[in-house]
């Protein structure tokens, strides 16, 4: 079933905002997280870090499933053809980054043979991906599938922010306003 409306609804929004803030801070954390000492200190960070990863995981595939039952509002109809094939390509990339990018790393800790356990804030054992052999091989694929997907949102976060700004100040449509109804509306 799929509802029509010229805004996004306070779901979408609050999934939006919740999300980005979480990826952003995960991609920061996990670049300086490797260089922590001591080792005990960068085990609790690591499980933090496993931790969000997995709130990100669970929150974006009931994101994906709010996207596939809600259409999302119309772009500005001055838009050029090209200019709404980078827009739905770029969204569409970020929902393969915000499932992917947690799932290898979920993938990449459970194919691990050093066979860590994942504890989500402590309190609740998040089980390893079922079925996958424990190999170095394959625990350094999905370390790679992680890292270069983590390069690539950050590509994509870049442009996306552009563009953002871009429909605001230059082209002076509601893009960004729908995104932040906080901010004055614009016709
Ligand atoms: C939004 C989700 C996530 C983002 C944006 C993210 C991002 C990153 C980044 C940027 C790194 C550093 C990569 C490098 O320099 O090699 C990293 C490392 C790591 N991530 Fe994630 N991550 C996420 C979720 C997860 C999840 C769900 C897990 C596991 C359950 C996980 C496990 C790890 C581990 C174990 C490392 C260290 C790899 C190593 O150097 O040995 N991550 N992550
Ligand atoms: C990790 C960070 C981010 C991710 C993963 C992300 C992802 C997305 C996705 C998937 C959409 C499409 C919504 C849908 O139809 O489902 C979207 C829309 C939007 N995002 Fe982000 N976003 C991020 C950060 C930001 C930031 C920092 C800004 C502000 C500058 C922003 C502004 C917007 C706006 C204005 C829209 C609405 C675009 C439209 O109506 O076509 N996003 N974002």
């Amino acid at each position: 079933m799929s509802t029509q409306s010229t805004q996004y609804t306070n779901v979408a929004i609050t999934l939006h905002w919740v999300i980005a803030v979480l990826i952003i801070a995960q991609l920061i954390g996990g670049e300086i997280m490797g260089q922590l000492q001591p080792i005990s200190f960068r085990f609790e960070i690591y499980q933090l870090h496993k931790s969000f990863g997995i709130i990100v995981l669970l929150l974006s595939l009931a994101r994906l499933g709010w996207r596939l039952t809600h259409t999302p509002p119309p772009l500005p109809s001055g838009m050029e053809p090209w200019e709404r094939l980078v827009s739905k390509t770029t969204h569409i990339l970020f929902y393969v980054l915000m499932i992917g990018i947690p799932m290898a790393g979920w993938l990449m800790v459970s194919a691990s043979p050093m066979n860590i356990d994942t504890m989500i804030f402590k309190i609740i054992p998040w089980p390893h991906f079922p079925g996958i052999p424990q190999t170095e091989a394959l625990e350094a694929f999905f370390k790679d599938v992680h890292n270069y997907m983590a390069i690539a949102a950050v590509v994509l976060i870049v442009l996306h922010v552009a563009a953002a700004l871009k429909h605001h100040f230059v082209n002076r449509d509601a893009v960004l306003t729908r995104m932040i109804p906080s901010l004055k509306k614009r016709s």
